[in-house]
């Protein structure tokens, strides 16, 4: 038996939703421990791509438990547009999906405030997924929100939205937003409750059941450690824990459970949103990186669609996230996209106020005038997609590999040279 987290190691996007994928095929239960809407995983199955933004991306393998566990905060209406796109493709959720009753609720006054704030930001503005998340997880830590288990009962759910639509309405007037239609709100979010209130259950007491009967059970993270609200660059992160400390608090497992921590590494940096970004390319190299748009795996945001930013690969993200969460088994992403340079830069340290660092600074002001130190290694023009074995890869490919897993000190992992699930090279 084995407890296994996948965690994203830059600023999200690294591709989570293709290595759980992958690992959900020995896995009997894969459970989402944070976040809500604002990820985007997308798996691709032979022609079909799946993009999944709350529901585990363990649902696409049949005899998978999908858990929706209680650090997640959920849309009701989202998740049944997920279902029902789900079902349109053929899989039915209903046997293989629950949902924490202690999950809390993403609610149509969430998302209004989450523009209002941002738009109240002006230019100090995060650049959010706008699916809400920030006021969702103010609510749930204010102690005012409502959770899974409320929607077991229509009229204690009926009674509880119309008073909070009443109170978030005020807020929403203050802040010259257009308030929450209740009528229109109700009956949207009553016709959703219908469809998930037999997937409510108590997740905490299937888990710690099935971690006691031994079996496998992988934890899929969302984000990436740059956007966790402890550790990445405050305040231009996410509202959870997207490190390892969230899937013991995220699924009530315990944090001892975790025996195999897997980190996913883009084998370049993005960053969608706005906030400091050391190693980013402005010119047309990051255009390279970014890609037109016309390949699914090009870089514009699964959940929006924005453009993401993209440069370098940082070793000074790489090895902060190992050390957060404790990686130790490291997944390379999209080595392919690499392809193509006469030379690659490396980001190995930080130049601030004239000194050398090789950590985050806590403050996102020292990181934005951090300058990169970059070691430069000679590139290969190789298509490298179709390769299987290490041995095999390009010379320089290999090198470039190589030194990702030893500046992060992981001994076991991927090479992932393709979005599909066999374009993938062991390693270690
Ligand atoms: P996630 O949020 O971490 O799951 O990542 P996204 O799904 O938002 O973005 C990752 C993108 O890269 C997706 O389009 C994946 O299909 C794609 N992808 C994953 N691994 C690879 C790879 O090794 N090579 C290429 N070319 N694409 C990949
Ligand atoms: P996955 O799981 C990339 C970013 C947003 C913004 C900041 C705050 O697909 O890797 P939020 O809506 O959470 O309040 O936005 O976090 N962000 C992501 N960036 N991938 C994600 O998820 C993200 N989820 C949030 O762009 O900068
Ligand atoms: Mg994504």
């Amino acid at each position: 038996m084995t407890v296994s987290a996948i965690v994203g190691m830059q600023w999200g996007d690294e591709g989570k939703g293709k290595i759980v994928d992958a690992l959900s095929e020995a896995s009997d239960i894969v459970v989402r421990c944070q976040g809500g809407a604002n990820a985007g995983h997308t798996v691709v199955i032979g022609d079909d791509i799946y993009k999944l933004h709350v529901i585990p991306s363990g649902i696409l393998r049949e005899g998978v438990i999908s858990v929706i566990g209680n650090g997640v905060v959920f849309d009701p209406i989202g998740v049944v547009t997920e279902i029902t796109g789900l079902k349109e493709k053929g899989i039915d959720v209903s046997s293989r999906l629950m949902i924490s009753e202690r999950a809390h609720l993403v609610m149509p006054y969430h998302k209004i405030l989450d523009g209002l704030n941002e738009e109240n930001l002006g230019e100090q503005k995060i650049g959010t997924t706008g699916r809400g998340i920030g006021p969702a997880y103010a609510d749930k830590a204010a102690r005012t929100a409502i959770r899974g288990g409320d929607l077991k009962d229509e009229d204690k759910f009926k009674e509880k939205v119309l008073d909070r639509i009443k109170a978030m309405n005020k807020r929403i007037e203050f802040l010259g937003g257009e308030k929450v239609d209740a009528q229109v709100a109700l009956t949207e979010l009553l016709e959703a409750r219908k469809i998930l209130a037999p997937l409510i259950k108590d997740t905490v007491y299937y888990l710690h059941q099935a971690y006691a009967s031994g079996k496998n059970i992988l934890m899929e993270g969302a984000q990436g450690s740059q956007l966790d609200i402890d550790f990445g660059t405050y305040p231009f992160v996410t509202s959870s824990n997207t490190t390892g400390g969230g899937f013991a608090t995220g699924s009530g497992l315990p944090a001892t459970a975790v025996d195999e921590m897997h980190g996913i590494f883009k084998a370049f940096t993005t960053r969608v949103g706005e906030g400091p970004f050391v190693s980013e390319i402005k010119d047309e190299i990051g255009d390279k990186l970014r890609g037109t748009g016309e390949n699914q795996w090009d870089e514009f945001g699964t959940t929006t669609g924005r453009p993401r930013r993209c440069g370098w690969c940082d070793l000074v993200v790489g090895k902060f996230a190992t050390r957060i969460s404790g990686v130790n088994n490291l997944h390379i992403t999209k080595l392919d996209i690499m392809s193509g340079f006469d030379e690659i830069k490396v980001c190995v340290a930080y130049k601030l106020n004239g000194e050398t660092i090789d950590t985050m600074p806590a403050s996102y002001e020292d990181l934005a005038m951090c300058e990169p130190v970059y070691e430069v290694i000679e590139g290969w023009k190789e298509d490298i997609t179709g390769i299987t074995e290490f041995s095999d890869l390009p010379d320089n490919a290999q090198k470039y590999a190589e030194m990702i897993f030893n500046a992060l000190e992981i001994k076991k992992g991927t090479i992932n040279v393709g979005p599909r699930r066999d374009q993938s090279i062991s390693w270690g």
